[in-house]
């Protein structure tokens, strides 16, 4: 049996720069360390974290009772208002949003102070993309499917800029725009998929295409993770969507010759060497 894993399998550089910072914390002993929501959606990581006395906020209301110490935020951001808020906490505030996110923020920023309105394709209820929303200054819709784009009733006399979640589907984001330009809305478009997730489905994509079993590994919170999902299932019939080896119970078809691996932008390597080492030991 040939086992492929992914090249572009695992923690991005955003989410390679959040989880170091914290841990650069910890090196430096500092004590009330802090992060604004679990710094990633990896059970594994956080409750790592958790045991060397990392705490995690989960709304500004928490701030009041911590006194003193470093918070830190994660990569993919946090909204414009708990930005201030954790600013004027007198907390000491490590922002860790990715600079593409950033870039994100400061392209809604400047098109809605233009005067444009801005539509963000993506799932309203993440973080990242509530974090987007709040940099808008007017008016602002979240549409996360083509069939919401089918419904969305816009003014075609105004002007419109689209940006995507950095972790959105790029053949979901494409039949999304389609619609849009079919539909004749005078649209902008800014892809602001970020290039690691571009890679990681591309490639995700292709190996699942061959493969006669997939397995796509990743927090369940995790939806870059589900996203490489279901590009692989839609390819490959016989994929399979793990947090850990654990939770891996393979059933091999007979004629199957080839097994493929990825891993979601929150996925240890060590996990994914785990399960990586036990297909090939086991199949
Ligand atoms: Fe940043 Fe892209 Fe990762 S936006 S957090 S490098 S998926």
């Amino acid at each position: 049996m040939e086992v492929i894993v992914a090249e572009h399998a695992g923690f991005c550089f955003g989410v390679t720069k959040a989880v170091e910072t914290v841990y650069e914390q910890i090196e430096k002993e500092n004590s009330n360390i802090y992060t604004y929501g679990p710094i990633i959606h990896n059970e594994t990581v956080v409750s790592d974290l958790e045991k060397k006395g990392v705490k995690v906020i989960e709304s500004v209301d928490e701030l009041e009772g911590i006194g003193s110490g470093t918070v830190v935020i994660r990569s993919h951001g946090v909204t414009k208002e708990v930005h201030q808020k954790l600013e004027q906490s007198g907390l000491n505030v490590i922002d860790a949003t990715c600079p593409f996110v950033k870039r994100i923020h400061r392209i809604v920023e400047d098109e809605s102070k233009k005067g444009k309105s801005i539509i963000v394709v993506g799932s309203e209820s993440h973080p990242e993309v509530e974090g987007i929303v709040s940099y808008a200054t007017g008016p602002v819709y979240v549409i996360d499917s083509p069939e919401k784009a089918m419904e969305f009733e816009g003014d075609k006399k105004l002007e419109y800029t689209v940006v995507s979640q950095t972790t959105f589907n790029k053949n979901k984001f494409q039949e999304t725009i389609e619609i849009f330009k079919n539909v004749g809305y005078n649209i902008n478009i800014v892809n602001t998929i970020c290039n690691a997730t571009d890679e990681r489905q591309t490639e995700a994509e292709e190996i699942a295409s061959r493969a006669d079993v997939m397995i796509v590994i990743g927090g369940t919170h995790s939806s870059n993770s589900r996203k490489l999902y279901e590009i692989c299932a839609n390819k490959c019939t016989n994929t399979y969507f793990i947090q850990t080896l654990d939770d891996l119970h393979l059933e091999i078809p007979r004629s199957a010759k080839l097994i493929g691996i990825t891993a979601g932008a929150s996925t240890p390597k060590n996990i994914i060497e785990e399960v990586q080492k036990h297909v090939r030991t086991n199949f």
